[in-house]
């Protein structure tokens, strides 16, 4: 009982830190991206800003609706767009982003620019009226797999269905597990960043500080079977299973873990 009244609590008490935080910076803000050709900027749902990330919708010179994620933290958006770099060159894997713009980065503030997505974000309904699309989270995965990648945030909050296509984003904490190239850890040095770790992909992964994108598409399966029950056909229980153990079977022993602190 509690719980259920602390979490409106604290998403009300959010909601308020960050339109107190938004009213004091909109003039910087807004100024800040007219001078990048960026108008109609308007906050985008102020209960979901955390982790010192902000996210706006707004429109550029030509008129088209664009999507942005404003930050003064040092890695996240640069790692997400450094994400969007790799990603663009996979084949498979570049229709099935959302069309990334810009990047900006202007004193201590970084922007990331991407096309407004007029899709549905996935949700457990969307998902049992749509089985026969569900084989594209687990390709996605597996293209990711093969190049050393791993998501760390895989929910279906991150997927979001447009122009008939599922669309994975939010690749701000992505990591290649060669360490060879540019998407890196964030600095662990910094308490507050391991506690966000701790919190990344919470309840999707296998321990606090271990990911495995399988993994948590093995969670999704099994949370539909069990919320959606009565409302599964055998023949779509069935489909669903499947996917689940192909999803453990493909699950890594050797997790992504943070090795090194
Ligand atoms: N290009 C886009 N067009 C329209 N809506 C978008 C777009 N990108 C993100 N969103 C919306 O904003 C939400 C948050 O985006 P995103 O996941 O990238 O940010 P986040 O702050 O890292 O979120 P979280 O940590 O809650 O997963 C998405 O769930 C989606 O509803
Ligand atoms: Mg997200």
């Amino acid at each position: 009982m509690m719980s259920k009244i602390r979490y409106p609590i604290s998403y009300f008490f959010k909601a308020i830190k960050n339109t107190v935080y938004y009213l004091k910076n909109k003039k910087l803000i807004l100024d800040f991206f007219k001078d990048y050709g960026y108008i109609k900027i308007k906050p985008f749902n102020l209960f979901k800003w955390h982790h010192g990330l902000f996210l706006f919708t707004g429109q550029d010179k030509l008129g088209e609706r664009v999507f942005i994620k404003l930050t003064k933290l040092k890695r996240i958006l640069k790692n997400e767009n450094q994400a969007y770099k790799r990603l663009i060159k996979n084949d498979f894997l570049k229709s099935h982003l959302i069309e990334h713009r810009r990047y900006i980065k202007k004193g201590p503030y970084k922007a990331l620019i991407l096309k407004h997505s007029n899709g549905i974000v996935l949700n457990e309904n969307w998902l049992i009226n749509n089985i026969n699309k569900l084989e594209t989270l687990i390709k996605i995965v597996d293209e990711f797999k093969k190049m050393s990648l791993v998501h760390r945030d895989i929910k279906l909050d991150n997927f979001i269905y447009e122009n008939d296509t599922v669309k994975i984003f939010d690749f701000s904490f992505m990591i290649d597990k060669t360490d060879k190239h540019k998407l890196k850890e964030i600095d662990l040095s910094n308490h507050k960043n391991v506690l966000k770790l701790i919190d990344l992909g919470v309840n999707y992964k296998p321990s606090p500080l271990k990911w495995d994108d399988y993994y948590s598409l093995h969670v999704i399966f099994k949370g539909v079977l069990r919320n959606m029950d009565k409302s599964l056909s055998l023949e779509q229980k069935k489909v669903l299973l499947q996917y689940q153990e192909e999803c453990k079977m493909k699950m890594n022993v050797n997790t992504y873990t943070i090795l090194k602190f």
